[in-house]
């Protein structure tokens, strides 16, 4: 297939990237490169074709969907705590980009979309969350914009697959994220600002399975369909702070601080349509790829 991933550029973008190559499907990246966080960080894999440009842009996105018969759509902006300081960039990157392509694709007969939302349209719920799950009290602009952007595909009348995907990790994860804030500040012996007591639950995902199951995803979606990708094994913070220590080999040096506006105690999946739709579940087990991502910063 010829793909176009938006936002490939970014830290699932590549490894998602990287898997079409694998498979032999033919890609095209389109992503501004913005200034999130370091976009020296950013990069496309070899053998993909890039296309530097702004998903708000119609005229870009129509040349980028040239030839293409699915679209992976990443780009956005990700960030719960930063969204509440500044929303204005999640309404028009999440929100107004997503319209924009959703435009562009049908009048160009692209009907095929994996777009990638986000748990935490599921608010302070708790969990296991379902799919069928009100998801009408959003905690953050990131969260609101997710929704609104899920409410733009299902309208459009395309064949697009909402994937929510549970806090994402691995190789090249944005800097700002708890995993690699914690490993970077554990190895350097500084101290780890923590948020809470300790006891708020996140079901972590490794990217590689994030991948497969957004390929797969991409590859049955027909109708507008949600799915979470999320392994429904949530983790405790303190559970994490130890399985970061046992991969450092550090004594870690914390410093606890209150709850943080927009962060809801409980991120949980119920993961069932995903096996029973995708026949995908998330098959690394969380101090596995704690380890992995280690290992993978020692080797840089
Ligand atoms: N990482 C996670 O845990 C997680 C969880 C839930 C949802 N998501 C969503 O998955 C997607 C990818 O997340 P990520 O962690 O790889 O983030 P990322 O910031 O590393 O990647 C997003 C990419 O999109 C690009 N981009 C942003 N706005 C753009 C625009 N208007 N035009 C073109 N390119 C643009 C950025 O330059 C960046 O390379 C995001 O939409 C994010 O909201 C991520």
């Amino acid at each position: 297939m010829h793909v176009l991933v938006t936002g490939g550029a970014g830290f699932i973008g590549q490894h998602l990237v990287a898997a079409l190559l694998a498979r032999g499907d033919r890609v095209r990246v389109l992503d501004n490169f913005d200034d999130a966080y370091d976009p020296a960080l950013k990069s496309v894999p070899a053998g993909a074709e890039l296309v530097r440009g702004d998903v708000c842009d119609p005229g870009v996105v129509r040349a980028a969907l040239r030839g293409v018969e699915g679209v992976c759509h990443l780009a956005g902006r990700a960030g719960v705590r930063e969204s509440i300081v500044d929303p204005e960039p999640y309404g028009r990157n999440n929100v107004g980009a997503t319209i924009t392509l959703l435009h562009a694709m049908r009048a160009a007969s692209v009907a095929r979309m994996v777009f990638t939302s986000s748990s935490s349209v599921y608010g302070a719920a708790g969990g296991p969350s379902r799919e069928s799950d009100p998801a009408d009290r959003p905690t953050s602009p990131y969260a609101a914009s997710k929704r609104a952007a899920e409410l733009f595909c299902a309208a459009s009348g395309l064949d697009v697959t909402v994937a929510r995907l549970f806090t994402v990790y691995g190789p090249g994860q944005r800097p700002g994220m708890a995993i690699a804030r914690f490993v970077r500040l554990a190895r350097t012996g500084e101290t780890i600002p923590v948020y809470g007591d300790g006891t708020s639950l996140r079901d972590y995902t490794w990217v590689g399975d994030t991948v497969d199951g957004l390929l797969r995803g991409l590859d049955r979606a027909e109708g507008y369909r949600v799915v979470n990708l999320g392994g429904g094994h949530p983790v405790a913070m303190t559970e994490l702070l130890a399985a970061v220590a046992d991969a450092t080999g550090r004594q870690l040096k914390v410093r606890w601080l209150p709850p943080q506006p927009g962060d809801v105690p409980v991120t949980h999946a119920d993961p069932r349509v995903a096996w029973d739709w995708l026949e995908w579940r998330a098959r690394t087990p969380f101090r596995e790829g704690v380890a992995r991502y280690v290992d993978w910063l020692e080797r840089r």
